[in-house]
Formats: C-alpha cells, sequence, structure tokens
C-alpha cells in the first residue's frame, strides 16, 4: 500500500492518465480494509488506483458525493439496475416501490422460517467437530432464507450458491466473457421462476416474487429486464451481504468472550448487540459513483465520466 502523501493527483506523462497512489487488492489491504482505509485517510484521502478509480476517504468528501447525485452519478454500469444504479427522479418511483416490500409486517412474516433454517443448520453442524462457518453456515443459511423470502423453491438452493461463487470469481478476475455468460445463466434460474407465475395468473402463489411480476412503476408494469435486475440485486447482492454479517458477527463473539457470555446470560441484547457488531465491522464498506461532470476533490481534478469510490467512514480506534 502507499502512504502517498502528496503522490496523488500526478499525471502519467505518456496516457494522461493518473498514476495509482495503492493497490486496493493488495494483500496487505484485503488482510483488514478498514485499517487500510484510515491510514489512506491519513496519508492520501483522494486516492486513484486502476481497480477502482478514485477512492474518497474523508468523511466530508464521502457527504459530498452521496448529497449531491447530480455531479456523482449512481449509474455506474451500462446495465440496468433497480434501483440503486438509478439516480433522483427516475429513482424516486422505483424506490418507492420497492419499500412495501420491505415492511416491519413484510420481514417479521419471514422470521420464522429464518429461525427453522438457522435451527436445521446448526443441528447438521453438530455432527462435526470442526467446520467451515462460511460454507457449511453462513452461505447456505443466506441463500435459504432468501428463497424462502422470495417464494423460490429449494432446488434453486446449490445452483443459486455455486450461480454467487463463479460470478464472485469472474467478478474478482475481470473476466468479462465469463461474467457475460453467467448473468445469461442466472437469467435462465429467474426466468424459470417468472414463466410459471405469469401462465398461473390468479393461481400464482402469494409471494414476493408473483408481487413483482404484477407490480407498476409510473404507471407501467416492469419489464423483465427490470424484475430480474431487481431479482439479481436481491439474491446476489444480498446473499453476499448476508453471509458476510453472519461471519462478522461469529468472529467478533468468538474474540470477545465477554461479550458472548453476557448475550448468552440476556438474550434480550441481541438485537442491540447484532447492529453494534455491524456497525462497528459494516459488511459493505464501499460504494460506487460516477463524475458526472469534471470536479475537483481535495487537489485533484476527476474528470467527467471517471469512476468513483467511497469508502467506509470508521477509525479503527472505535472498533475494536
Ligand atoms: C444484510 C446486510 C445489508 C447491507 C449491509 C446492505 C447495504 C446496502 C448498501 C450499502 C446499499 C447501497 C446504498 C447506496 O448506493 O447509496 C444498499 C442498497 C440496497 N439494498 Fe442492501 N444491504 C443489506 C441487505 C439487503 C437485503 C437483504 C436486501 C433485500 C432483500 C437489500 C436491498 C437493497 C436495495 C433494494 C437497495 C437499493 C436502495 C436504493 O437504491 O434506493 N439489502 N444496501
Amino acid at each position: 500500500m502507499s502512504s502517498a502523501t502528496g503522490r496523488h493527483c500526478r499525471q502519467d506523462t505518456l496516457s494522461d492518465a493518473p498514476c495509482p497512489d495503492w493497490d486496493p487488492r493488495d494483500p496487505q489491504v484485503q488482510s483488514d480494509q478498514i485499517l487500510a482505509y484510515d491510514h489512506m485517510r491519513e496519508t492520501c484521502p483522494v486516492a486513484y488506483s486502476d481497480y477502482l478509480g478514485w477512492s474518497l476517504f474523508r468523511h466530508a468528501d464521502i457527504l459530498r458525493v452521496l448529497n449531491d447525485h447530480d455531479t456523482f452519478s449512481n449509474v455506474v454500469s451500462r446495465h440496468i439496475s433497480v434501483p440503486n444504479g438509478m439516480d433522483p427522479p427516475e429513482h424516486t418511483g422505483y424506490r418507492r416501490m420497492i419499500e412495501p416490500y420491505f415492511t416491519k409486517e413484510r420481514v417479521d412474516s419471514v422470521e420464522p422460517a429464518c429461525r427453522d433454517i438457522a435451527r436445521d443448520l446448526v443441528a447438521s453442524l453438530k455432527e462435526n467437530p470442526s467446520c467451515d462457518l462460511m460454507t457449511e453456515f453462513a452461505e447456505p443459511y443466506a441463500v435459504r432464507i432468501q428463497c424462502a423470502f422470495l417464494g423460490w423453491p429449494q432446488s434453486l438452493h446449490e445452483p443459486l450458491r455455486q450461480w454467487v461463487r463463479k460470478n464472485r470469481e469472474a467478478t474478482l478476475a475481470r473476466d468479462t466473457e465469463a461474467m457475460a455468460s453467467i448473468a445469461l445463466e442466472f437469467d435462465g434460474h429467474i426466468r424459470s421462476q417468472l414463466d410459471w407465475r405469469e401462465e398461473a395468473g390468479a393461481a400464482a402463489p402469494d409471494d414476493i416474487t408473483t408481487s413483482l411480476v404484477r407490480q407498476e412503476v409510473y404507471g407501467k408494469r416492469l419489464e423483465h429486464g427490470q424484475i430480474v435486475s431487481i431479482l439479481r440485486n436481491w439474491t446476489v447482492g444480498e446473499l453476499g451481504t448476508i453471509a458476510a454479517c453472519v461471519g462478522i458477527i461469529v468472529r467478533f463473539l468468538a474474540e470477545h468472550q465477554e461479550v458472548q457470555s453476557l448475550l448468552r446470560r440476556d438474550r434480550a441484547r441481541l438485537p442491540q448487540a447484532i447492529d453494534e457488531i455491524l456497525r462497528l465491522d459494516g459488511p459493505l464498506i464501499a460504494n460506487r459513483r460516477r463524475a458526472a461532470r469534471s470536479v475537483t476533490i481535495g487537489e485533484c481534478g476527476i474528470s467527467e465520466g471517471e469512476r468513483m469510490t467511497v469508502t467506509g467512514l470508521r477509525q479503527t480506534a472505535t472498533r475494536r
């Protein structure tokens, strides 16, 4: 990792591109991203890398980006992404349409299924003296609860898990050919869920996927591509995030025996503890934007169209 105070914003004299200040894929960065971000905030708060474009580490810069969608757009990809890849005013209607899917009543209604799934998985772990928590608990837990939430069958558990793994590998390797064929494969899984619901009409099950098939926004039915995008976010986007949350919580409790004992004695504190553990060590610590016009942040000139990343805001001192 570069400790490059004042080094950022240099141009490569041959290509005119900014010189990289750091490498987000450096093993040292990957081993503790929050620590690396804290270091960058001190040494190079507006940093360029080939992998992420411009990364911002300062609170004030990040707030500026998040609050000004005219200058810093959410439209970061040429692929449709509903609603997170949209800006207002388009975003507003899609967000309003999605919100009822996450009311307390709706989320509460899947809680018993989530508890059953967790109990089942814990019971199956008891047969093993040791196990890999992520592959044997967190990932299957995430895929099963999301399928329960969406009304998808058990037969999709394993294909979706494999799909997420392949997608992650292709994305990290930036293998665009593999990513395109993996996207088509996902489309097939979703299509199979949409087609029979459309054919069943009024006899289709009363679940979230059926609601999406009938959903309107701005007075028009959602298009197939929009439904696929929403479902892709709620599976691909979230399976990794949910699994990561499980891993973070279990690791924290393993490393903090006193907190674990306290929570075993007083389970009423669990919701608060979970929120706090995930606040200290969140599963998603970076978010993408794109400069919609040329702009200066700190001393760095960022050109229209360049990729940007806003990063986690905390100092490690509050974390451990
Ligand atoms: C469990 C941990 C989760 C974390 C930490 C998380 C975090 C995030 C973050 C950082 C964003 C992007 C906000 C932005 O672009 O400014 C986001 C967007 C979103 N997430 Fe999650 N998420 C989680 C779980 C879920 C789940 C389970 C679902 C749905 C089943 C979900 C649905 C969404 C939607 C619909 C958006 C787009 C919001 C918008 O653009 O208005 N998230 N989430």
